[in-house]
């Protein structure tokens, strides 16, 4: 599909249903030429500039991987590598209008959405949100494709997608990216949250408007039961406003005291465990995207049981951003 080439992916918000179905389809297919063991060279001498902004195990090294499995290389861009920490900031444009001139794409985790939206326009090469506080469509692609290996069409299925309860902040992004595959691809998405934990109403409703063409649905309940009765997948994730991850970052991730004390009483509610699973279908798979806070968010018991898919999910944002960089860099014929 060559209307990919070129494009950045700042979301699921910039792909349409067709696209997505096609990035997929792509990502089945090279996870399968892996397994045989035959090369996909597909960006031979081609660079990816990765530029994260927090510490990151999965996507960091399934980007790199990626890269170096497509014949290219990534290299991983911080705040140590860079002129962008407080004591010498280079002009941030100056510094996507430099990266430019020598890569051929960037892979980009960014603390503040319009550090991104600004790299996107002064780049002329495809940019990758690699999570940022509105969206984290690698996540979403791997995780839709696990619900496909494991569920064939996901149309039509319920996705209890469940807030679990950690001391740390992450953002929302992937709530919310969650929410746009949903309305994009059709299926039943039910996000059970406590109040004050809202994703983003906006989004909701673009996807809204979305599911009344692809016949998915979004809802928002305030208890498990609603969302995991009859669930055929148990997504478990935990997320916080754009405004309290934006505060929670001065105190490493996890917020103001009278937010900690607030969240803090959440903890007993909002852990998924044995019984919580045994609501949904008996061959309900369980998901994480992982890094979980274990019998925190989700019991041990439930991670490690054989419904958890957590490693699968993990996997599968290598296959996902291989077919991703493929196809926005022009190497997928
Ligand atoms: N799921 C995810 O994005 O993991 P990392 O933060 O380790 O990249």
């Amino acid at each position: 599909m060559d209307d990919l080439k070129g494009r950045d992916l700042k979301g699921i918000a910039d792909v349409n249903a067709e696209e997505i179905k096609f990035i997929l389809d792509v990502s089945h297919q090279l996870k399968r030429e892996l397994k045989m063991g035959k090369p996909h060279r597909l960006l031979e001498g081609k660079s990816l500039a990765g530029i994260f902004e927090t510490p990151s195990t999965r996507t960091s090294i399934s980007f790199e991987t990626a890269m170096m499995q497509l014949g290219g290389h990534m290299m991983w861009l911080d705040q140590h590598r860079l002129w962008v920490g407080e004591a010498a900031e280079e002009d941030w444009h100056d510094t996507i209008k430099t990266i430019t001139r020598y890569v051929d794409g960037i892979a980009y985790r960014s603390i503040r959405r319009e550090r991104l939206e600004s790299a996107a326009e002064y780049a002329n090469v495809p940019v990758i949100d690699a999570s940022s506080p509105l969206e984290h469509p690698c996540q979403a692609f791997a995780d839709v494709m696990t619900m496909q290996e494991k569920k064939g069409d996901v149309r039509k299925l319920k996705v209890a997608f469940c807030w679990g309860y950690r001391t740390a902040n992450p953002p929302a992004g992937l709530t919310n990216s969650t929410m746009l595959m949903a309305g994009k691809l059709g299926f039943d998405l039910v996000i059970a949250c406590p109040e004050g934990f809202d994703p983003d109403m906006e989004i909701k409703k673009r996807a809204e408007r979305e599911a009344e063409l692809s016949g998915g649905s979004i809802k928002i309940v305030r208890s498990y039961q609603e969302a995991v009765e009859d669930a055929d997948v148990i997504n478990i994730y935990s997320w916080v406003s754009p405004e309290v991850f934006a505060r929670g970052l001065e105190t490493h991730f996890q917020g103001d005291p009278e937010f900690r004390e607030m969240k803090a009483s959440l903890k007993e509610e909002w852990c998924v465990n044995k019984k919580t699973v045994s609501l949904a279908r008996k061959d309900a798979v369980v998901m994480h995207c992982l890094p979980v806070s274990r019998n925190t968010e989700v019991t041990n018991e439930v991670l490690d049981s054989p419904q958890s898919v957590i490693f699968d999910e993990a996997e599968n944002r290598l296959h996902t951003e291989k077919a991703i960089l493929a196809l926005l860099m022009g190497g997928y014929r």
